[in-house]
């Protein structure tokens, strides 16, 4: 191509930033895999990282259809990247054991904390790749480019179905994350119900006390003005 005008310049441009941001995600994905533990969600990374390769292929595709240079970015590959998340969690783990005792690493402080922490940089990761496609599906209709905004309309809904998978997922990890490292006398809805029925009967006198003395004085000032009414209505300035 001897000349490619601002147009697609600029398609160019934003398809292959947002072609850079999917092939880190790629290995950010593998990495992550290879951390998880949980059934559902390591079955839903998977399916996302297929997502993305073909996002990442699709992007190429579309750059090369407008005439640019899809830029490659070099990454390790999956096994490295899984042997070096493998290797950070073995270090994780052991580093977890000498700092608190090897009955916290029993109890499973760390692992789930881990899978929680990568959630969520899943989720600002899939936030960054619907600005992405936003801005692309925005830029590709402002010039009248048809097949980029579906392209960028599509990726996105793909995006945002896994950002909101990784909503759920992060509550779900918080949750078990409180369950396994926090004692359940401690937590809401826990056995020691005594416990936390006392904090309960504590409040209700508290609350119910409050409108009492905030009703009173009202009570107490009508008839104070009715009283200065009625005693000097006959002589007021009102008639
Ligand atoms: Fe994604």
């Amino acid at each position: 191509m001897a000349e490619i005008q601002e147009r697609e310049q600029k398609l160019i441009q934003y398809l292959n930033e947002a072609y850079g941001k999917e092939q880190e995600l790629v290995t950010a994905l593998q990495a992550h895999i290879a951390m998880t533990s949980r059934d559902a969600y390591k079955k839903r990374l998977k399916e996302h990282l297929k997502e993305t390769r073909a996002q990442a292929k699709g992007l190429e595709r579309r750059i090369k259809k407008l005439g640019g240079q899809a830029e490659r970015i070099d990454l390790p590959g999956p096994d490295a990247v899984a042997d070096a998340a493998g290797k950070a969690q073995a270090t994780a783990q052991k580093a977890v054991a000498a700092a608190k005792g090897p009955l916290h690493a029993l109890r499973g402080t760390g692992e789930t904390e881990r899978m929680l922490k990568n959630a969520k940089t899943e989720y600002a990761d899939e936030a960054e790749e619907i600005a992405n496609y936003n801005a692309i599906e925005t830029l590709a209709e402002a010039v009248g480019d048809r097949d980029t905004a579906k392209l960028a309309r599509e990726f996105r809904r793909q995006e945002e179905r896994m950002a909101r998978f990784l909503e759920r997922t992060i509550e779900t990890l918080t949750k078990a994350v409180a369950r396994e490292e926090i004692p359940a006398a401690q937590r809401n809805g826990g056995p020691s119900r005594g416990r936390a029925s006392k904090p309960k009967a504590a409040s209700k006198p508290k609350a119910a006390s409050k409108p009492k003395a905030a009703s009173k004085p009202k009570r107490a000032a009508k008839p104070k003005s009715a009283a200065r009414k009625t005693s000097g209505g006959r002589s007021s300035a009102k008639r």
